[in-house]
């Protein structure tokens, strides 16, 4: 695996493969790499393909009081995991690279960004949108790896890439979780023992919580339930809410395809989840 800090050597080795014929495929990180990332890897990986990571901490992400500069950074063990999953090259471009003085454009995507993690985390899905059309113009490749963990995050990705026109394909990846249920994420580290063990009742309130609006039980009160049931676990709830799972409105249309999104804070430690409906 090529590790590459520098946009011209990352152009240069990109150009290469690029007349060998190769297929250039992204997955794009911030690190604190786990089985998560990995799956992204795997899936992107195929006969014929070059897998590019980019690990990118991006500031214009992270709100004042968020957690950038406690965001856990390993870039060896990070390095050591790609190279074991079969990745090309790894692209750590640096503050610099990415946001250079006078840097002054943002992509902002209406709509899709207005509720849920959008009203929560004011700019959080501009800062999202900018620095992955950055490094959708920085390495130009054929598809692009989101996993459904960030299922807001996906979706917001794939209105800019159609109302943009770029020549990307998005893919997404299912969301990989511990054996109890609980979504891999590098935010996990955050939880104490005790945390840990209440965390499981996010997945858990989610998946009755889908299958009751699956049997068409009344919404409303479904999603009174599974509040309860995160409060009564020791979670502080952001949101739990049903929306169009293209749209990210809430209150979906009937026949709309649905999605049952959660956020909650566990101590300290911000969780989101994210199940269909059927
Ligand atoms: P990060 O949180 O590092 O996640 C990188 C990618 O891994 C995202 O597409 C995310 O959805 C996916 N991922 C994380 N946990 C996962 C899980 N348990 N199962 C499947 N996929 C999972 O998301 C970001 O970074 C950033 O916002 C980024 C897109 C890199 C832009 O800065």
């Amino acid at each position: 695996m090529l590790t590459v800090r520098d946009l011209n050597d990352l152009r240069a080795s990109i150009a290469g493969w690029r007349a060998e014929g190769a297929r250039i495929a992204l997955v794009p990180t911030m690190g604190a790499l786990h089985a998560g990332h990995m799956a992204l890897i795997e899936a992107a990986r195929r006969p014929g393909t070059r897998v590019v990571a980019s690990i990118f901490v991006n500031p214009k992400q992270f709100g004042p009081n968020e957690d950038l500069s406690r965001y856990p950074r390993r870039e060896a063990a990070d390095a050591r995991m790609l190279n074991e999953a079969g990745c090309d090259l790894l692209w750590l471009p640096s503050v610099e690279t990415m946001y250079p003085a006078g840097f002054a454009t943002t992509i902002s995507v209406a709509g899709v960004s207005d509720h849920f993690d959008g009203a929560a985390r004011p700019g959080h899905f501009d800062g999202v949108a900018t620095v992955v059309t950055k490094l959708f113009h920085q390495v130009a490749p054929d598809a692009a790896y989101f996993g459904e963990k960030d299922y807001q995050q996906l979706a917001v990705i794939r209105r800019f890439v159609a109302d943009l026109n770029v020549p990307v394909e998005i893919v997404g990846v299912p969301t990989q979780r511990e054996d109890d249920g609980l979504a891999l994420s590098s935010r996990n580290i955050y939880l104490d023992e005790t945390e840990r063990a209440r965390a499981v009742a996010l997945p858990r309130a989610l998946g009755v919580a889908t299958r009751a609006i699956g049997r068409g039980e009344p919404v409303d009160s479904v999603l009174d339930d599974a509040r309860r049931a995160l409060e009564a676990a020791g979670f502080v709830i952001d949101y739990v809410a049903l929306a169009d799972a293209e749209t990210l409105e809430p209150d979906p249309a009937p026949g709309r395809p649905r999605r049952l999104l959660a956020a909650a804070r566990m101590g300290q430690t911000r969780l989101i989840d994210n199940v269909p409906v059927e």
